[in-house]
């Protein structure tokens, strides 16, 4: 028996045998297409190939495509578990030429591979060509000799194959494997062709034309093609069985849930058991794509997905959370093909587990309510749009589960009803914000988030995505384009673009909308998830509905979540240094450097400081893995998240973990593990770098902190490295010499100026020369240009010396005058220090002066009249 890995193989063994470059399967979120929510075909990731925008260094190429058709266009969930070839997950086997081979080619190559290397009988093989390709059909009847009976026309669209409403398509011709009359159903194109005896295995796409958006539609440049296999079924064929779900990996999965449930794999909950075994895979490959559950756009898909299932485990009386302990299960299938199930092993399991955890008291007391509410209802009568409603809202019961749930007895929902209230319920919504006074501007940003539902948010995975152009705002208004030169805001369906908030400042960049160019300043968000572009029309017409092409900053980017990991080891640096009341209180992140305030009552110490800028640096070189990863608030704190106190939070948080610590057993020995909603590098390395930059006071208790990483720090380093090397050129020494050369320089400077006050000292008192006034000794002193700040010690050794009872000294530096006087022990009580530097700064133009009757000073702006000055000390002695 081939098993679906040995398929893969030989399918893809065959076409790179003949020429073909393997290329991995895209991811499940296309990151080139905003109007395809889920990669739904091995086409997707080509699109751009079959229009000429893009050129890849091979022309043909054959693909494993992971594929998901829930919600959106391809919509397959009601169906699955109850049909035998429906799946919200599937795989796509193709092969693809991009101008190179065409129709001939393709059909010898898929005629060969199933009939010789995966041998399928001939006569158990019919084929369907588009009415109009008459082209095909020769081929078919040259190739495979086929006879006219079995080569179907068809004239319907069946046959004429697109990926979405716009974008490559072209006519198509279908292989088909007849399972032989004992099964019910009719060849292709008959009135009973939905039996199940004639299955499709292989769609041949002859890629001619490109459909554009108003439905006119123009040929490609080279004429292609895009082939689809769905793995699933063909590996039924293959396997001998008529169902998917009897092949090897779903039966492995079944078999499981059937041994953890005790339900027989085939009994009562069959259903259940292939629900739970599709969603199971699809909930796996969502979330190691990068999808998690949330309320919103694909993680909404998501959450509806994984909520079905576990209605279904609950139904078969799983008493624990049944789909982590499956997932082993599928990752022995299938991770060797899809190693990211391993590497997401235990984000997929987690998240698993934390879903499902919170939905089962909703789902119980859910299922209670719908139990009440159907017990009124009359048999096969409709449940009403309101309850369902109710179960939507208060339980968390998406619409398509309550429908599920009523399959069985044959009840639908009423539907209408169901919008109704939830129309309803928006009105309220409406009604109680205008209510609540808010300015009249935002009431324009509400009627926008009503109209256009929250935005998706792309940039946690990437930065540049394609989407469209949901909304512009100009001059406060809503309009439907504007031109060039104009200052807008622009809303798209889903964005790369971070919008502020944590302190991480909003994504810049540039938005392209066919040849006009937006340049965007900065990202906002509005009512919590209404993300905002702001910017300018560069060039060009932008209107409302245009595609674009949405690229952030990377450089920018890059910066700042270098900047943003940086403050969480800075975080717990301090935390370790100086204590745990150490605690966020604000912060900034930017491309240019970071702002971090913490609970911390006296200034950071100079090596406690350097204790943490080495801290950081050394988890910096560790360069280990940062991770993100979504639970509950409580969770994440018993996790030993820091939850930043006060904060509110909603049903689930970012944990962002970074570093190791096996020491850290409360933190599961990470080095750090937050709570945030930021952008963040992969690995500690890329951080590159972190410079404190200065520490202060911002509030009572407060420190505030600012540091640069990376570029920015390199940057802060070489400056300073810079002034070493100036500083220590003037000395004409080694920068390692300059610490002790300058310490020698204070030194001698010190001693100088020693030397300096001593010998003016003995200039001052040598040789003192007294008169005799009022019967004191008078010295009157000129000093020329000595600093005034002397004088005074001067006056003093003078007295000290007792050379003279009254000493008045005066020198002039840079045009002013200082005057000391000095009274000694003899004349105390005879003159007053203070009358007399009155008198002497009258003289040189000053305001008086002061001190005590044995010493004072005084100063005044004719430095010229110091004579004068003198002259006038010498009067008031005589007249005192
Ligand atoms: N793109 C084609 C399909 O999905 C092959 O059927």
């Amino acid at each position: 028996m081939s098993s679906s890995n040995d398929i893969r193989a030989t399918f893809l063994g065959y076409f790179a045998r003949n020429g073909h470059r393997v290329v991995e399967s895209s991811p499940l979120v296309p990151r080139n297409d905003p109007t395809l929510m889920f990669a739904n075909s091995g086409m997707v990731q080509f699109k751009n190939v079959f229009t000429g925008q893009e050129k890849r260094d091979y022309v043909t190429a054959t693909t494993a495509q992971k594929c998901v058709r829930a919600g959106g266009k391809h919509n397959d969930l009601d169906n699955v578990g109850y049909t035998a070839r429906h799946h919200t997950f599937f795989e796509m086997l193709g092969n693809f030429s991009f101008g190179d081979y065409f129709k001939e080619q393709a059909i010898e190559h898929a005629w060969n591979l199933i009939t010789k290397d995966f041998a399928l009988p001939k006569e158990r093989l019919l084929v369907t060509v588009y009415s109009e390709d008459e082209q095909a059909a020769g081929y078919w009847k040259k190739i495979a000799g086929l006879p006219d009976s079995r080569i179907i026309r068809i004239a319907t669209d069946d046959n004429f194959w697109r990926m979405g409403d716009t974008g490559p398509c072209g006519p198509c011709s279908e292989i088909f494997f007849d399972h032989g009359d004992k099964i019910p159903g009719g060849p292709p194109g008959s009135a009973d062709q939905d039996g199940d005896r004639f299955i499709e295995i292989w769609n041949l796409v002859f890629m001619q034309f490109l459909e554009e958006p108003k439905g006119t539609r123009n040929p490609l440049p080279r004429p292609s093609i895009d082939t689809g296999m769905g793995l699933e079924r063909f590996a039924a064929i293959l396997q001998g069985k008529h169902d998917n779900y009897d092949t090897d990996t779903f039966r492995a999965i079944i078999l499981e849930s059937a041994q953890l449930t005790g339900q027989e794999p085939d009994g009562l909950f069959r259903a259940s058991h292939r629900v739970v075994a599709d969603h199971l895979r699809a909930g796996a490959f969502l979330i190691a794509d990068g999808v998690l559950p949330s309320n919103e756009g694909r993680g909404y898909v998501l959450r509806r997905i994984l909520r079905r299932a576990m209605r279904h485990a609950h139904m078969m009386g799983a008493a624990e959370p049944l789909l982590h302990r499956l997932f082993p299960a599928l990752e022995r299938q299938m991770a060797a093909a899809y190693p990211e199930l391993s590497r997401a092993a235990s984000l997929i399991t987690e998240t698993f587990k934390l879903e499902e955890t919170r939905f089962r008291t909703l789902l119980d007391r859910g299922l209670g309510l719908l139990e009440a509410e159907k017990a009124k209802l009359g048999e096969k009568e409709a449940l009403p749009g309101d309850v369902a409603f109710r179960l939507y809202d208060t339980y968390g019961f998406p619409l398509d589960l309550t429908q599920d749930a009523l399959r069985a007895e044959g009840r639908a929902v009423d539907v209408a009803g169901f919008d109704a209230a939830m129309a309803e319920q928006k009105k309220r919504a409406r009604a109680a914000w205008a209510g609540s006074g808010e300015a009249a501007t935002e009431t324009l940003w509400f009627d926008l988030k009503e109209k256009l539902g929250a935005t998706e948010f792309l940039g946690y995975s990437t930065e540049t995505a394609e989407g469209s152009i949901a909304a512009i705002v100009a001059d406060g208004a809503s309009v439907n384009s504007v031109t060039q030169g104009r200052e807008v805001s622009i809303i798209l369906n889903q964005t790369p673009f971070y919008g502020e908030s944590g302190g991480q400042q909003g994504d810049a960049g540039v938005i392209r909308a066919g040849d006009a160019v937006i340049r965007i300043r900065d990202t906002q968000k509005k009512l919590g998830d209404l993300f905002v572009h702001l910017g300018k029309v560069e060039s060009g017409d932008v209107s409302v509905g245009q595609a674009v092409i949405a690229e952030v900053d990377h450089t920018r980017r890059g910066a700042i979540r270098a900047h943003h990991s940086a403050t969480h080891l800075l975080h717990e640096a301090l935390r370790r240094r100086l204590g745990t009341h150490v605690s966020q209180k604000g912060s900034l992140v930017a491309p240019e450097r970071l702002r971090f305030d913490v609970s911390q009552p006296t200034p950071i110490a100079a090596e406690d400081l350097a204790w943490v800028e080495a801290e950081v640096n050394a988890r910096i070189r560790e360069n280990a893995e940062v991770t993100t990863r979504l639970m509950t608030p409580d969770a994440a704190v018993a996790e030993g998240a820091m939850a930043l106190f006060g904060e509110k939070y909603g049903e689930e948080v970012r944990v962002v973990a970074m570093g190791h610590d096996p020491e850290a057993v409360d933190r599961k020995g990470h080095y750090s593990i937050e709570l945030c909603g930021g952008t963040h590098v992969k690995r500690t390395g890329d951080i590159g770098m972190f410079r404190l930059v200065s520490e202060g006071a911002v509030a009572a208790g407060v420190r505030r902190i600012e540091a640069v990483t990376g570029a920015a720090a390199y940057a802060a380093m070489e400056a300073e490295a810079r002034l070493l090397r100036e500083a220590a050129a003037v000395l004409k020494v080694s920068p390692a010499d300059l610490p002790a050369r300058v310490a020698a320089l204070v030194e001698d400077r010190r001693q100088l100026e020693r030397d300096l006050t001593e010998t003016r000292k003995k200039m001052a008192t040598a040789g003192v020369e007294v008169e005799t006034v009022a019967g004191l000794r008078l010295a009157l002193r000129d000093l020329g240009d000595m600093p005034g700040k002397e004088l005074k010690g001067l006056a003093e050794a003078i007295l000290k010396g007792g050379a003279a009872d009254v000493v008045a000294l005066v020198s002039s530096a840079e045009g002013k005058a200082s005057i000391v006087v000095g009274v000694g022990e003899v004349a105390k009580g005879r003159a007053d220090a203070v009358a007399l530097v009155r008198a002497a700064s009258a003289a040189v133009g000053g305001k008086g002066g002061g001190g005590r009757p044995d010493m004072a000073q005084a100063g005044g702006p004719d430095g010229d009249k110091t004579e004068e000055a003198l002259a006038a000390v010498r009067i008031a002695l005589a007249t005192a």
